[in-house]
């Protein structure tokens, strides 16, 4: 069964916006949670432009499902995955003028640095999932280097212009979704999703968890994160 985790990154953003306390993303995942989601995503930039340090070692005391903790593999956030050992590092790649994550990580091209992570999260008892564009190259380099799972990125299906292009991205997501399922990969997707375009995604066959952020805590600052999060969960 497909399942919600909920990123928590942009209740960070407004809390960063003045700079204080509030609102604080820790007292978001026990909502969200509450509300039915099954995990807790939050990225730890090195820019530390929404969630803090603070955040993490906080939401690995609370989060009462599990924590995903998203970074790029550089040494100081290994060192940190070390330290908190959430339950899932997410390896994403990281622009500093970029406002969001664009794209998934190149495996292939940086499959050399990526093993030495993977082996040494692993060894810590961390599963790791790489952040992936759909395409079955890629896939497999994830596979062969020891992540257990992957997150298939759904930007482009997302701001596809029209409903032919999401169409199409929608086949290569299900092609990629039973190739990884074949290779004993567990399938997660992420990015872009929202209340109108989330189902279709939520039905591919092996979809296991849905990291959704951005929509979710937009509906949350007008509805309350409890009803954007049981919205959000009819759907899928
Ligand atoms: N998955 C990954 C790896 C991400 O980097 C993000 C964005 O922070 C998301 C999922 C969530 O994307 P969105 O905020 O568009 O729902």
């Amino acid at each position: 069964m497909t399942t919600l985790a909920v990123n928590i990154d942009h209740v960070a953003t407004i809390r960063q916006a003045r700079g204080g306390r509030e609102p604080d993303p820790v007292h978001a995942a026990v909502l969200a949670e509450l509300a039915g989601a099954r995990g807790i995503t939050a990225h730890l930039r090195e820019d530390r432009r929404h969630i803090q340090d603070r955040d993490i070692y906080i939401l690995k005391q609370t989060v009462s499902t599990h924590l995903n903790l998203e970074m790029a593999p550089t040494t100081e956030m290994v060192k940190i995955a070390l330290d908190v050992l959430p339950y899932m590092v997410t390896i994403v790649p990281e622009k500093r003028e970029e406002r969001t994550t664009e794209e998934g990580y190149p495996v292939r091209e940086k499959e050399r640095e990526l093993v030495k992570t993977i082996e040494t999260l692993r060894e810590n008892h961390i599963l790791v999932s790489l952040f992936i564009n759909p395409d079955i190259a890629e896939i497999r380099a994830a596979a062969k280097i020891g992540a257990t799972h992957i997150e298939l990125y759904t930007g482009t299906y997302s701001n596809a212009p029209n409903r032919r292009a999401a169409d199409d991205e929608l086949e290569t997501l299900k092609a990629c979704a039973m190739a990884a399922s074949k290779l004993g990969l567990i399938i997660n997707a992420g990015h872009g999703l929202n209340y109108h375009n989330v189902s279709p995604v939520a039905g591919i066959d092996n979809m296991g968890e849905l990291n959704i952020g951005h929509s979710i805590v937009a509906r949350a600052a007008l509805v309350g994160m409890d009803s954007a999060v049981r919205e959000m969960l009819a759907l899928i």
